[in-house]
């Protein structure tokens, strides 16, 4: 399988080896799907892991103009100056945020909901902001572009 990005980002190379740290509980959830789904190693599903973080965000990068998006994003609460930082990023980008519905999930993660209205650039802008916090450990969007909703 040869899947290539823009920019002649070839995925396909001679191989890296690399060393990463997980926290024990992802990395067993993640070798307990890559067992049920048949992989022959760690080093494979992680390959495809990555292929498909990739392509999200090459499929995101392609969203052009006015967007009303809903964003789901679960960040660990007891994380050091995250819920400031994250109430800061969504003040500075009150004007394209519609409305938020919080959820305290357990008594240290929250999930929340965003329903974004504004420019693919800004809202991509707005995710990636949140996405890189540390802490953060989900964020997805649904994008809805405004022709498709045009009759
Ligand atoms: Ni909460």
């Amino acid at each position: 399988m040869g899947v290539s990005l823009e920019r002649g980002v070839k995925l396909e190379d001679e191989l890296t080896r690399i060393g990463i740290s997980l926290p024990t509980n992802l990395l067993s959830a993640f070798d307990e799907v890559i067992s049920n789904r048949g992989y022959s190693s760690r080093s494979e599903g992680i390959r495809d892991a990555i292929r498909n973080y990739l392509i999200d965000y090459q499929l995101l990068s392609q969203e052009l103009g006015d967007q009303i998006a809903v964003i789901t994003m679960v960040y660990d609460h007891d994380q050091k100056g995250l819920v400031s930082t994250l109430t800061d990023i969504q003040h500075r980008y009150s004007n394209i945020i519609n409305s938020t519905i919080h959820i305290h999930i357990d008594p240290h993660n929250c999930l929340e909901v965003t329903v974004v209205k504004g420019d693919a650039s800004v809202i991509r802008a707005f995710m990636n902001n949140m996405m890189v916090q540390h802490g953060v450990q989900h964020v997805k969007i649904f994008s809805i572009s405004k022709q498709r909703t045009a009759r």
